[in-house]
């Protein structure tokens, strides 16, 4: 099993790439564990390797996006406050990104901190969110405004999980991913570009390449600013446009296929503003971005207006004009606070002539 080593402002932590599930018995080194599993996971691998997990030991979350509140951690915090382990439990999560976002906010409050352990099971978790130590849950509507920093204290990724992934999930996490190895720099971006075909066939040593490339990128932007005041904010390359065009599109466009819309348009504008040479834009575009996209938008949610409204909501703007994280030449990563309202009408038209 190899190892990669993540500091933090909290607790430094350890993440394993584990080649056999035989990681899980080794769990048992925790005598007051408790195990959350995302309902799906559980219904495909109960039999399977994960059929050891005795049922005191076991809760079950139905998972959802509307269930990333404040009643599902209510729930979790009245099963576990029921037990008599108290402060030294140890919290066992195998699920996604949500299943991490519910039980992490958990285990960071309950008692003021338990022991945490993440598994996450699907691209996005494993490539990107496993690491940077931020639990968020949404509220009254708005995603993602309640959150902690706490870090689990080790990850453990087995990447044959995410062969049972539904296309949509999995793609979603591919636009993550696609993104780290974007601001990873050209020799990263080609390797992406190399892997891509048989990342979509979900071949495990190319998958386990991808995951281990994204957190080794992501790992140097939150080593520098866990707290996401400053040079981390790069992270959410694609999200400007991405946020709204899910909002425009009735979230009918996953996460991460928002966020490569949200970079091909980005790069459209640096282009605009000769930030970026068309050729180098046009390459990005043609062997990275659209070969990650699997989802088609209707026109309602390219509509520049919509979008507009959208971006004004954006909860990462801090004045008046609309805030975009932009790539320039030779991959450097920029934010512009004045972004036109001209300037999205146009790459709009620009994106829908692809
Ligand atoms: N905390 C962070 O740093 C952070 C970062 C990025 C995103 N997020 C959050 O992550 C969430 C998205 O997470 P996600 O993309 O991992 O998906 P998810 O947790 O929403 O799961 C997607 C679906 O896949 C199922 N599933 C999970 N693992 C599976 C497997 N191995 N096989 C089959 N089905 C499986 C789940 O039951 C669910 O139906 C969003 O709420 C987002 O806000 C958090």
């Amino acid at each position: 099993m190899s190892l990669m080593k993540i500091t933090s402002n909290i607790r430094d932590y350890e993440v394993h790439f584990a080649e056999k599930t035989d990681f899980l018995a080794g769990l048992k080194k925790f005598s007051q564990r408790c195990y959350v599993v995302d309902h799906n996971v559980w219904s495909l691998y109960e039999k399977g390797c994960l059929q050891e997990i005795a049922g005191e030991d076991l809760i079950v979350l139905p998972i959802d996006e509307e269930r990333k509140s404040l009643e599902s951690v209510q729930g979790l915090y009245d099963r576990l406050s029921a037990r008599s382990a108290k402060r030294n439990m140890t919290l066992i999560s195998i699920g996604g990104g949500i299943l991490q976002d519910i039980t992490g906010f958990a285990a960071s409050t309950l008692y003021r901190g338990i022991n945490w352990v993440f598994i996450p099971t699907t691209l996005l978790a494993q490539g990107d969110s496993c690491i940077g130590s931020k639990t968020s849950l949404n509220y009254r509507g708005y995603k993602n405004l309640i959150g902690t920093f706490y870090p689990p204290s080790e990850v453990f990724i087995y990447i044959p999980f995410l062969s049972t992934q539904a296309d949509v999930d999995f793609f979603s996490g591919l636009g993550e991913v696609v993104k780290l190895h974007i601001m990873g720099g050209p020799g990263k971006t080609q390797e992406i570009i190399d892997l891509l075909p048989h990342i979509i066939r979900r071949e495990p040593g190319a998958l386990r390449a991808a995951v281990q490339n994204s957190l080794l990128i992501k790992q140097g932007y939150i080593a520098e600013d866990e707290f996401d005041s400053g040079r981390r904010n790069m992270l959410n390359f694609g999200h400007c446009f991405g946020h709204a065009l899910e909002a425009t599109s009735n979230f009918e466009i996953p996460h991460g296929q928002a966020i490569v819309m949200g970079m091909l348009l980005a790069n459209i504008v640096a282009s605009f503003r000769k930030l970026l040479s068309d050729g180098f834009r046009t390459h990005i575009a043609d062997k990275v971005l659209l070969p990650s996209l699997i989802v088609k938008p209707k026109k309602e949610a390219l509509d520049a207006e919509a979008i507009v409204n959208a971006m004004k909501k954006d909860k990462k703007r801090t004045g008046e004009g609309l805030a975009l994280i932009m790539m320039k030449e030779g991959h450097e990563m920029g934010r512009v606070n004045d972004l036109a309202e001209s300037e999205v009408t146009r790459a709009l038209q620009t994106l829908k002539s692809f």
